[in-house]
């Protein structure tokens, strides 16, 4: 099979918002206890934050993290997490029916981010509270001082504010699971509310108002629709959320899911744009996808473990999804939507970062280690920044029952400050190589300068604590000659071919 792209350099589609490549924290599993916080692990530092996972994390160069959750959010009280350790409290966790310790809270979770050379994009509780905890966290976090909360702050040991821009205002406000749920309208007041509370403290800061938990949520699009009509004028984002599953073990079903990712991002840009006209504004609204990922794998070990589970344990192993290689492709189709809608969705959360579906899982006292969807995530943030191409795609493509023409050659160019140009690419074919044809119109000729392919896994091989096996392998045969990029792209692989 033959696929004719076409990437000229003023064809573009948009200045990728770095953030795009960000990740997720809950309290939630072992995200937190035993993922990145283990005192008496071997690698653990003086503050008990797992330097093994740092490393990892650092390899990823992941820009933001979103933190605290989640359903966690809904009913958590920020003040159990500041002051002595001691003194705080034990809370029973709603969403996840857990002990939360609160050993950790916004002190400890920015130090952590610090080490982790990222930035933190925190939410506030609008489920079981509302515009005051979210003043007074705000406060709290970013005021220089002089005032009650950001003396408290300063009392508890951290004299500089942490100058948080991006806030969550809520979490899946429209979910039946959220502790204090509420209709559009409801929550489209309230968050209009806090919003004008939060900005008359900075008006610099950067909101994200929710948008629906998925696609399949009863109440979407209208959501979008009611909760912007509310809010259009006072935040920036709206979020979105999405996870993929592969119960069927249907490759080529799975792999064409990609399409209805895209559709949601192209109907709520369309809403955005129909309120922005509504409200005759000038002001742009774009996409926060603040919580994506693949997540079924462990459905049935939660099921066990919720309905086995007796009282209310700190840090189970909840939602510890084990990723094989068909996630990779799916993850890798994932990121090259992300990167040919980066014109609207300017923030991306891979939901999660640390054992809790998750690139980077750690054994208790043990080591961690990267599982397979860790690669493509790790590619594109290393290499797709810059400027998102237009390219110009002819593939042949199938049908499913939910999108038509799907090319079996899914692709993303990035051209980077530097010049350098990035192709990532998945042939979704079961069996059929692709010749990939690449037309270079307006660049300076180049040369290949990396070529990395993820090829001929079984597609449920995963890794483990003893072996990574699925990972990266260098690829061969890609060539530029004539204005043009050829290589032989290899059925359902994943590959990134980066030129001078
Ligand atoms: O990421 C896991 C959970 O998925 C989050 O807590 C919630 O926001 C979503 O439903």
């Amino acid at each position: 099979m033959r696929a004719t792209v076409t990437a000229h350099k003023d064809y573009t589609i948009s200045k990728i918002d770095p953030r795009l490549y960000g990740s997720f924290i809950e309290h939630l599993g072992r995200a937190v206890y035993t993922g990145i916080y283990e005192p008496g692990h071997p690698s653990a530092d003086e503050n008990g934050f797992r330097e093994d996972v740092i490393e990892l994390i650092k390899e990823i160069d992941v820009p933001v993290v979103r933190y605290p959750g989640g359903n966690f959010v809904s009913a958590y009280n920020w003040e159990d997490g500041i002051g002595p350790r001691e003194d705080r409290p034990v809370r029973l966790d709603l969403a996840w029916h857990t002990s939360e310790s609160n050993q950790i809270g916004i002190h400890e979770f920015a130090d952590w981010a610090d080490k982790a050379n990222t930035e933190m994009m925190l939410a506030v509780n609008l489920g079981s509270r509302g515009l005051d905890e979210a003043r007074a966290f705000l406060e709290y976090v970013n005021h220089p001082g002089g005032s009650y909360w950001s003396d408290l702050r300063k009392k508890n040991g951290r004299d500089e504010p942490w100058n948080v821009k991006l806030w969550c205002l809520g979490n899946e406000m429209d979910g039946p699971w959220q502790i204090g749920q509420k209709t559009a309208d409801e929550y489209g007041r309230t968050a209009f509310e806090a919003a004008k509370a939060m900005r008359a403290f900075d008006k610099n800061i950067e909101l994200v108002v929710c948008g629906s938990s998925s696609p399949n949520m009863a109440t979407y699009p209208q959501w979008e629709y009611t909760v912007l009509d509310h809010t259009y004028d006072s935040v920036d984002y709206i979020s979105l959320h999405m996870y993929f599953t592969n119960y069927e073990k249907d490759i080529t079903n799975y792999l064409a899911k990609s399409a209805q990712l895209d559709a949601y991002i192209e109907t709520i840009a369309s809403v955005i744009k129909a309120i922005k006209t509504k409200k005759r504004s000038k002001k742009d609204v774009y996409i926060s996808f603040d919580e994506w990922n693949v997540w079924y794998h462990s459905s049935e070990q939660d099921k066990a473990i919720l309905e086995g589970q007796e009282g209310w344990p700190h840090a189970p192993a909840l939602l510890e999804d084990i990723y094989d290689f068909a996630d990779v492709l799916q993850v890798g189709c994932i990121l090259n939507t992300f990167i040919r809608r980066s014109d609207v969705v300017k923030v991306g959360c891979l939901a999660q970062l640390v054992n809790v579906i998750a690139p980077i899982m750690t054994l208790e006292g043990g080591p961690a280690w990267r599982q397979t969807i860790f690669y493509p995530y790790m590619l594109a943030s290393q290499y797709g920044r810059g400027t998102a191409l237009n390219l110009a795609v002819q593939c042949e493509g199938y049908d499913t029952d939910f999108a038509n023409s799907v090319p079996y050659l899914d692709v993303s160019g990035v051209l980077s400050q530097d010049g350098a140009l990035t192709f990532f690419l998945v042939n979704r074919h079961e069996s059929e190589a692709i010749s990939l044809d690449l037309s270079l119109q307006g660049f300076e000729h180049g040369s290949v300068i990396m070529d990395k392919e993820m090829v001929g896994h079984a597609l449920d091989a995963v890794n483990g604590p003893d072996a990574e096996t699925v990972t990266l392998a260098d690829g061969s045969g890609a060539a530029v000659a004539d204005g043009k990029l050829t290589a032989k792209v290899a059925p359902l692989s994943y590959r990134m071919i980066r030129l001078r």
